[in-house]
This record gives structure tokens, C-alpha cells and sequence, in this order.
């Protein structure tokens, strides 16, 4: 134990399986020891303990670190509440009393603010890169795909003509908002809480500076009262990631459509689907499946930890330390699901012409004949009924804009001429989309030429 001064009687066993976190926040290992080092390195410059003894701490750690790397070491829940008090306990056997010095004008309080900080700043920007590399799958499949022609949905309905290219980089759009978002939790990370002690600073000449500058935060924070109790930054990152998620969700939802016999446009490579154990013929999307149903575990830990702090005075109350087990599990969550869904991406198969033909014989160029009609001197609002005119009279006729005569568009309104009959081409309307972020193929090549570049 690391008090027992004032203590009478041993810990309860059930009472410690009870609090003990070190089965989680062993996550904060390299943190943890990295933290330790640098403050056993201020305490020997200020002077507090002596050079030899700063030796020992580091090779101590040094020696922990190895240890743990090589399983030789593993610190049992059993036995220690936390991480803190498992390393510390373990120096001691390893150098001794003077282990005893290293947590000098320091507190767990402050401790696990800076290791958790430290973490947040490391894996968001790991995120980060991932993120990156999936915007780099989808733009090399949006390359192949600036001419694939589907149809673009509104209610789930075919509503206008857009490419597969285009699609896709609407999910590279997204990427980078979740990237941002990232970045945006490191800067608020940036601060270092170490040398806040329990909750109001030290007595003792510690060099806050020293040590903020040495774990490469940006600055020390200003208020030893908040920053013990601030877990802002884990909520920004859970709430990163809960957008993340729900942004690779509605991807996955697209995929398993896609890939149904009604849709046939999508086909996943094999060792990312899954067989059934009934039914011969299944090839399952699961991954897809998963990506999405995993989502709303991430939007949980949110609302947990909100929870868990919003009736907490200042500073640190025991329930903080329900704080990591949320954050984990959605960093390891959202990284799994970017890694499978990269990969997925990888070794698409797209089945180019699969709407080539089906669309001809659908109404998705309307909205282009109502431009015509405007660009033909009608006014918009008479031209959307000219065009659901002509919609019904095909209805109605069991026919499609393609089967129609000119006659047959005389009849409904004489405004109509041969040049009608040619704009009712889907690959043409792509190339007539005129307006900055259309599906224009050219302008989706310029888009994918920028990406390129952001990315490089
Ligand atoms: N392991 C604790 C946590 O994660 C930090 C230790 C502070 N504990 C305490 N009793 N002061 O929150």
C-alpha cells in the first residue's frame, strides 16, 4: 500500500478486487514510466534529490520497463489498485529506500491527469495517420471510378445521376471533418498537469516548466484545482471518436446494400465475409455489420463518463477513475474499425456498369429536363409540371424517357425539340453539372488531384 501510516488494519481483499483499475489502466504503462522519469529528472535539478539517486530511479524504471516488455514482470490486480502503485512498488524491490524519493511533491492526482493526457495526445494523432490512410484507399478507388455511374439517393429514393468517385470522396469530406476533430483534442491535451500535486500545488520547489517542456506539452496548466479534476479532453476525444464511428457506420450501412442481390454493385473480398452456417449460398457482410453495430458502444462511453463527472465538486473524487475504461475501449473500437474497413476498401470490387444500362430507363434526368426547359425560356416552376407531366404520361404508357418520340414530347408541350432527345443521356448530365462541388467529372478529377496533394 502506498499510505499505511495512519492505519491500523490491512486493506480488504474484496475491497481492493473491488477498486482495483490496473487491469485497465495498464494501458498507461510507457506513460506512467515516461512521467516518473521526468520528474525524478526535476526533482535531482531543483536540487530535492541528488544526481545518484535520479540514477537509480531511472535505471530502476528502465529496468520495469524491460521487465514488463519481456512478461517478466506482470503486475497483479490482485495486489495494487493501480498502475502508479505497481511501478512504485516494484522500484522499491528493484533500488530499495530510495525509491521512497520519487514520489516527492507528487500525487497520483496529478500523476494520472499527465499520463492520460500524454496517451490522448499519442493516440490521437495514431488516428489520425489511420484516418489518413483511408482517404488514401478511397481516393485511389474514386480514381478508378469517375465514370461509374450510379444513382444519387434522396429518402432513399433516385433523385439525380452522381459517379461512384464522387460518392466517395463525400466520405473523404468526412474524414477530414474527423480528422480535425482529432487535432483539436490534442491541442486541448497540450497542457501539462503535472507538478498540481493532490489538488493545490506544492511547498516545495518544483519545476513545473521543466517537466512540461521535457514531455513535450505545450505549456504548463494554470489552475492546480482544475486540471486535477479536468477530463474534458477524454470527453472531446470520446466525442471524436462517437462521430468517427458514426461516420464509418453510415458507410457500412452503404457497403452491406451495396452488396445485396437487389443492389449487385458491390462485391467484398472474400476473407472480410463470412459464410452461414446454414444456407449454402450466404456470403454475409459482417465486418460492415460489425463496423456499425459497434458504433453505439462509442456514443455509450460517451454519455458514461459525462455521467460519471457531471455531479462531481472540485477536484479529484475517487469516480474519476471510472474514466478509462470508456476511452479505451472506443480508441481500440474506432482504430480496429478504420484498420478492417481500410482494408475491406483495399480489394473492393466494383461492378463498373451496373446502373448503365437500369438508368437509361429511369426518370433520375427530370431535374435535367426541367433545366433545359429553363434554359429554353419556361419558368422553373412550369417546367417542374411539364416534367411531372411527362413522367405520368410514361407512366402511364409503360415507357421511359429514353422510348419517348418527339412527337410524343409535342404532344405534351411544343416547347420541346430534337435537342430535348439528346439531353436525356446520364453521362452527359454528369459532364453538364456546371456548379463548384458537382459530380462533373472534371471538376472530380480536380478534386481527387487535390486530395492527393492534402495527403501527400
Ligand atoms: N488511479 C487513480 C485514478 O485513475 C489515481 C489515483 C488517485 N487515487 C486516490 N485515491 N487519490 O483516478
Amino acid at each position: 500500500m502506498l499510505w499505511g501510516g495512519r492505519f491500523k488494519k490491512e486493506f480488504d481483499q474484496q475491497a481492493l478486487k473491488f477498486s482495483s483499475s490496473l487491469n485497465i489502466d495498464i494501458n498507461l504503462f510507457d506513460e506512467d514510466i515516461l512521467v516518473s522519469l521526468v520528474h525524478s529528472e526535476m526533482l535531482s535539478k531543483v536540487g530535492l534529490i541528488t544526481n545518484e539517486d535520479f540514477e537509480k530511479i531511472k535505471n530502476g524504471l528502465n529496468r520495469i520497463s524491460e521487465e514488463y516488455k519481456n512478461r517478466k514482470w506482470k503486475p497483479d490486480s490482485e495486489k495494487f489498485e493501480d498502475i502508479h502503485s505497481a511501478i512504485e512498488l516494484r522500484l522499491s524491490e528493484l533500488i530499495g529506500e530510495t525509491a521512497g524519493k520519487l514520489h516527492t511533491g507528487r500525487s497520483r492526482n496529478d500523476q494520472i491527469a499527465t499520463d492520460e493526457k500524454l496517451w490522448i495526445k499519442r493516440v490521437s494523432s495514431y488516428l489520425e495517420n489511420s484516418i489518413s490512410g483511408f482517404q488514401k484507399t478511397l481516393i485511389e478507388t474514386a480514381g478508378g471510378n469517375i465514370y461509374t455511374i450510379i444513382p444519387g439517393y434522396t429518402h432513399l429514393q433516385r433523385a439525380q445521376p452522381v459517379s461512384f468517385a464522387f460518392h466517395l470522396l463525400a466520405y473523404v469530406e468526412m474524414l477530414q471533418r474527423d480528422k480535425r476533430r482529432f487535432e483539436f483534442v490534442r491541442n486541448e491535451a497540450d497542457e501539462s498537469p503535472l507538478g498540481c500535486g493532490a489538488l493545490a500545488g506544492s511547498t516545495l520547489p518544483l519545476d513545473r516548466n521543466f517537466t512540461s517542456e521535457k514531455l513535450e506539452f505545450r505549456e504548463p496548466t494554470r489552475n492546480a484545482l482544475d486540471s486535477i479534476s479536468d477530463r474534458d479532453f477524454f470527453l472531446d476525444f470520446l466525442n471524436a471518436v462517437s462521430i468517427g464511428m458514426m461516420h464509418l457506420s453510415r458507410l457500412a450501412e452503404e457497403l452491406i446494400l451495396w452488396t445485396s442481390s437487389e443492389w449487385s454493385f458491390v462485391k467484398l473480398p472474400e476473407e472480410f465475409t463470412t459464410g452461414s452456417s446454414l444456407m449454402p449460398q450466404k456470403k454475409n457482410p459482417d465486418m460492415a455489420e460489425l463496423i456499425r453495430g459497434k458504433a453505439g458502444r462509442t456514443f455509450g462511453n460517451y454519455i458514461s463518463l459525462i455521467t460519471t463527472i457531471k455531479g462531481l465538486p472540485l477536484s479529484y473524487n475517487r469516480d474519476l477513475q471510472e474514466d478509462k475504461e470508456q476511452v479505451f475501449d472506443s480508441f481500440f473500437t474506432y482504430a480496429d474499425s478504420l484498420m478492417i474497413m481500410n482494408k475491406m476498401f483495399e480489394k473492393i470490387e466494383i461492378n463498373k456498369n451496373r446502373f448503365k444500362e437500369e438508368l437509361k430507363k429511369s426518370f433520375i434526368l427530370s431535374t435535367d429536363l426541367a433545366d433545359w426547359l429553363v434554359l429554353n425560356g419556361v419558368a422553373f416552376r412550369k417546367a417542374h409540371r411539364i416534367v411531372g407531366e411527362l413522367v405520368k404520361f410514361c407512366e402511364e404508357n409503360k415507357i421511359s424517357f429514353s422510348d419517348l418520340t418527339i412527337e410524343q414530347l409535342k404532344e405534351i408541350n411544343n416547347v420541346f425539340t430534337e435537342d430535348t432527345l439528346k439531353y436525356l443521356d446520364v453521362e452527359a448530365s454528369l459532364e453538364r453539372k456546371q456548379t463548384f462541388g458537382s459530380p462533373n467529372p472534371k471538376l472530380v478529377k480536380e478534386q481527387i488531384e487535390f486530395w492527393k496533394k492534402q495527403l501527400a
